[in-house]
């Protein structure tokens, strides 16, 4: 019987091999693997042997099945391959029909608007600068005049790091809530002049609604020179944000307090989304919280060996997420986070 399975297999792999149509593929796997085919009977007789020779003989009739099968799938794919190009030669190509659009990505909101960012900071002979997320609480905290304890460290909802089978003490690792974070990083490496922009993410332990994020994107950036004075830091953020947005933005701005600059000033510029007139956006106030900044503290500059009666500087954060917002007047910053198509094509 054994014979007999192999003689089935090869007469049926080459009978099958030789065909170039479909209707005799179809008869040829009838012939063998149909209700009485070859194969089929020898199967039904393998009952019929003593129960010992039954396993090894119902195995090599598998394999051969099994071999038949395959062959004749490998056949039907290529008779199908051999239909379609020979159909395919048979139609005429119109070469002047228009052609089909690949659908070719672009740029994400956020990444374009950081791109005219850095083109207008490097205008003003600002290099970019890029730093680590992870980051240790000296220079998240400590180096800006915030140490332990200090009251600003609760408004920034700080995510630690967990470094329980690690040696570093227990909380000086965390995830940096500012990219101000580099201002030491930076400072402590470069002499002055120095003129910096910083984009990068940043982390918050935050409830999560239209105008805040758990993460999101700032371009800190600071300047440290001989006399460099309160006017350069209006002066460059309103040249910096009309280019950015228009020159017919209004913008205003007013007294704030941060450890690490004193004095400090929040500059507001009027929502975009409801024109001044108050939405969920804004907090119904009409203006739009958009770049802290201030006079880097005596303190900050003396922290990275500066000497704060020789120098003087200026820093501040853009919003990143909050201008692209505005700028397209979107009323949602999640929006920047969701995948759907939909939404992305319209940048
Ligand atoms: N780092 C501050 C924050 O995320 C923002 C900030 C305020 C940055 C004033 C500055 C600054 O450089 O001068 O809340």
């Amino acid at each position: 019987m054994e014979e007999e399975l192999i003689q089935i297999k090869n007469t049926a792999v080459s009978l099958i091999l030789e065909v170039s149509d479909k209707k005799t593929l179809e008869e040829i796997k009838l012939q063998f693997l149909g209700r009485s085919g070859k194969l089929t009977l020898v199967i039904k007789d393998i009952a019929k042997l003593p129960i010992e020779n039954r396993p090894e003989v119902g195995r090599l009739a598998n394999e051969v099945k099994k071999a038949i099968e395959n062959t004749i799938a490998t056949q039907e794919l290529r008779i199908r391959q051999l239909t379609d190009r020979e159909s395919g030669l048979k139609q005429k190509i119109d070469v002047t029909a228009p052609g089909i659009k690949p659908n070719i990505g672009h740029l994400h909101p956020m990444t374009q608007v950081l791109m005219d960012v850095i083109d207008v900071f490097k205008t003003l002979g600002f290099q970019v600068a890029d730093g680590p997320e992870i980051e240790t609480d000296y220079y998240n905290f400590e180096a800006l005049n915030i140490p332990k304890y200090h009251p600003a460290r609760d408004a920034q909802q700080t995510l630690y790091l967990d470094t329980r089978k690690s040696k570093v003490t227990p909380g000086k690792i965390i995830l940096r809530t500012q990219t101000s974070s580099m201002q030491g990083r930076i400072m402590e490496k470069t002499k002055p002049p120095v003129r910096v922009i910083v984009p990068g993410k940043n982390f918050r332990y935050e409830q999560v609604d239209a105008s805040h994020g758990f993460e999101f994107w700032q371009v800190e950036g600071f300047m440290v020179d001989t006399n460099v004075r309160l006017t350069d830091l209006f002066g460059t953020i309103d040249y910096v944000l009309r280019q950015l947005m228009g020159q017919g933005i209004k913008l205003k701005f007013a007294a704030t307090n941060f450890p690490f600059v004193e004095p400090g000033v929040d500059t507001y510029i009027e929502c975009t989304v409801c024109k001044g007139q108050g939405c969920s956006f804004c907090k119904q106030s009409g203006w739009s919280e958009i770049m802290p900044a201030g006079m880097i503290h005596p303190n900050v500059l003396k922290a990275v060996g500066y000497d704060s009666q020789k120098v003087s500087g200026f820093a501040f954060a853009i919003g990143l997420s909050r201008l692209v917002t505005l700028r397209y007047q979107m009323d949602d910053l999640r929006l920047l986070t969701n995948p759907d198509l939909r939404i992305l094509e319209q940048f």
